[in-house]
């Protein structure tokens, strides 16, 4: 077959694009599947997916160059903040965030935006070609519960959008980073602690996407090179950004709600214990993984962890610096999901391997949100 499409494409392209593609074959099984039969057969029809990537050789940074950095879905929780520490970092023009919505004023005067599908592999191809795009922060996803409730749109943008990654990856030499979550664990792995290599058999669709997007990272990792780079992360607790519809929101709405309205109704138990992280500790672990010298990665997926907490502890944390509210427990769908997750995190290899270690405790955590919201929703 290698070389009947090596004729052909002999036959259209000539003899030097053609080498090129009969040395790609050996290299690329997969992109040969499901691109080049096709190639051979319909080559200006097909031509762009397969052919682009392989006819350039890809410019290779070098360690300690300025990358330049996309952001999938970056506006979403975590997307916004990371954009803003990777521009004070590596320069305003270096960091292009993009999304399918449209971005408030001031994202479009802090820096490059752009709309980018990540279902539209032709536009992300273009996009990393045209910006010299270096590094891939894929954060396009829909969460645990929101997934939960649009099963076919959660498969087609967390793996088919996925695929699309992984692949232009692969084609542009990108180091690619793709966050995981406790939620890549189920009721058959260890709860506490849960340590990054055990059983994994989620229940729901954002988790199945995620154990597929872990594998899927460590295959082009060793069958391709590609530089995957996946950390596990916890729920996440920011300020200044909303969560996307995840099961540990409850943890975000209940700084809101008691702020603004002295009451809060939580949709889990009092006792459901989840990993949970501050967003300043979750963005800083993404940039020390992603800066790691790749010899010091003995794994591509980590656990990080930061604080594991109850609703109930967090209201008596909580009750140190706002003393009265009202909290009532009414357990939802999300309640089956939490029960199925991890209660405490083990990230013992990426304390190891590359130094991580979290800043904010519960208490931390409970005094920054505070501030934070209280100077955003002042007394009336
Ligand atoms: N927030 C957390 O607590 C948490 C915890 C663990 C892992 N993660 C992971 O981190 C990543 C970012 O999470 P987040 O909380 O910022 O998510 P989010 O839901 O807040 O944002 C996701 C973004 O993806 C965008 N998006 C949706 N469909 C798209 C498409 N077709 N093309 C391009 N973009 C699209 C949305 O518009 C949104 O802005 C996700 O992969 C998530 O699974 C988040």
């Amino acid at each position: 077959m290698s070389a009947v499409c090596h004729n052909l494409s002999q036959f259209y392209y000539g003899p030097r694009v053609s080498m090129k593609i009969s040395r790609h074959l050996k290299e690329n099984v997969w992109t040969w599947k499901s691109g080049m039969a096709a190639q051979c057969f319909f080559p200006r029809m097909v031509g762009a997916r397969f052919f682009n990537g392989m006819t350039t050789d890809p410019v290779v940074r070098e360690e300690g160059d300025t990358p330049r950095v996309l952001i999938t879905g970056s506006l979403g929780q975590l997307g916004t903040g990371l954009a803003k520490i990777l521009r004070t970092k590596y320069g305003r023009d270096n960091i292009i965030m993009s999304d399918i919505i449209k971005a408030p004023k001031q994202i479009v005067e802090s820096g490059p935006y752009i709309y980018a599908d990540i279902l539209d592999f032709k536009n992300l191809q273009e996009i990393i070609v045209t910006h010299h795009i270096d590094w891939l922060i894929h954060f396009s996803a829909l969460l645990s519960a929101i997934g939960e409730h649009n099963v076919p749109l959660a498969m087609r943008v967390n793996i088919e959008g996925l695929h699309n990654v992984m692949e232009l990856a692969k084609q542009y030499r990108l180091r690619i980073f793709v966050p995981s979550t406790i939620g890549a664990f189920g009721p058959d792995s260890p709860r506490n602690p849960t340590p990054d290599l055990c059983v994994q058999r989620p229940r729901t669709i954002y988790g199945v996407s995620k154990v597929h997007g872990e594998l899927l990272g460590e295959y082009y990792q060793h069958k391709f090179g590609v530089d995957f780079r996946c950390l596990r992360f916890p729920g996440v607790i920011s300020a200044d950004t909303h969560p996307g519809g995840g099961t540990t929101d409850y943890a975000v709405q209940i700084f809101h709600d008691v702020i603004k309205q002295g009451k809060f109704q939580c949709y889990l138990r009092p006792n459901t214990r989840l990993p949970m992280m501050y967003i300043d500790d979750c963005l800083r672990s993404l940039i020390e993984v992603m800066e790691v010298p790749e010899e010091k990665l003995k794994l591509r997926t980590y656990n990080v962890a930061a604080i594991s907490f109850t609703p109930e502890e967090l209201v008596q944390a909580l009750k140190k610096l706002i003393p009265e509210f009202h909290v009532s427990y009414h357990p939802d769908s999300r309640q089956d999901i939490a029960d199925s997750w991890p209660e405490v995190f083990d990230d013992s290899n990426a304390r190891n391997d590359w130094g991580w270690k979290p800043e904010y405790d519960i208490d931390r955590l409970c005094e920054v949100m505070v501030d934070k919201l209280q100077a955003k929703y002042p007394k009336k």
